[in-house]
């Protein structure tokens, strides 16, 4: 079995099980806050205006992304393949999803980096070339002089409007949570595929902060610079298993149009 249909199934079956895992999950959380993304808080586009998110053939979303140009989105390639690009929408300045601000644009070119196959061998990530222009205020895509944004410990906002718990429901507004970057050493540990060539890990070694399903191909900033892409991890929050994210500055000189 491929480790990609393993982890659909085991998907499934925390679904089945929702009703157990859901009050687990709220066990785990120390402060008084809710269980969004996982373990962060409402956040506001006017804040993040570079935060979007795709939407398929039905206009339902399924992914995030960051828009790095007016025309321009990071997402994951693993969000990218999902949908056929003329069916590809990517909706900006819309911090609810049942509203209708800001725009949906069209997909207009996609580009997939050339080694990717699954994100847990690494390479999960993709640019959309869109129809149009947003005008919002971009991230600043992380390059090699940035590796002191990579250092463990220093604290990342990652962005979503995905599941606020492993199994629950997606957020119908963006959510953001703060998680620490993990060492190479002690995300080996958690993960035997870990490459730190082409991804990092974010989160609390309790587990708690996460991002989950429908976070993937959003954005993971410091300040305005985006250095990671929402991409993997086993279940969501979960001791011991923090999120993993594709390592962006890697692939800086790579991507078409920035
Ligand atoms: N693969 C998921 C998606 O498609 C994102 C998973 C992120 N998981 C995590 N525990 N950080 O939305």
């Amino acid at each position: 079995m491929s480790r990609t249909l393993r982890r659909v199934l085991v998907a499934a079956a925390a679904l089945l099980a929702g009703a157990v895992f859901v009050p687990a999950a709220g066990a785990q959380q120390t402060s008084g806050a809710q269980p969004y993304i996982v373990g962060g808080t409402n956040a506001s586009v006017a804040d993040h205006p570079y935060a979007v998110y795709l939407v398929d053939e039905r206009e339902n979303q399924f992914c995030g992304g960051t828009l790095v140009a007016a025309d321009t989105v990071v997402t994951a390639a693993h969000c990218a393949v999902a949908v056929h690009s003329s069916e590809l929408g990517v909706v900006a300045g819309r911090q609810d999803k049942r509203g209708t601000d800001g725009m949906r644009l069209g997909v207009r070119r996609v580009w997939v980096a050339p080694d990717y196959e699954d994100p847990t061998t690494g390479n999960d990530i993709a640019v959309l070339t869109l129809a149009g222009s947003a005008p919002y205020r971009t991230a600043r895509v992380a390059g090699p002089q940035d590796e002191a944004l990579y250092a463990p410990g220093t604290m990342a906002t990652v962005l979503g409007w995905g599941r606020l718990s492993e199994g629950g429901e997606k957020s119908d507004t963006l959510r953001s949570a703060q998680v620490p970057v993990v060492d190479d050493l002690s995300c080996g540990q958690s993960y035997d595929t870990y490459d730190p060539q082409t991804m990092l890990c974010a989160g609390y070694p309790e587990g708690g902060v996460d991002a989950c399903q429908g976070d993937s191909g959003g954005p993971l900033v410091v300040g305005d610079t985006l250095i990671g892409v929402v991409s993997w991890g086993d279940g969501c929050a979960q001791a011991g298993k923090p999120g993993v994210y594709t390592r962006v500055s890697s692939y800086v000189e790579d991507l078409p149009g920035i």
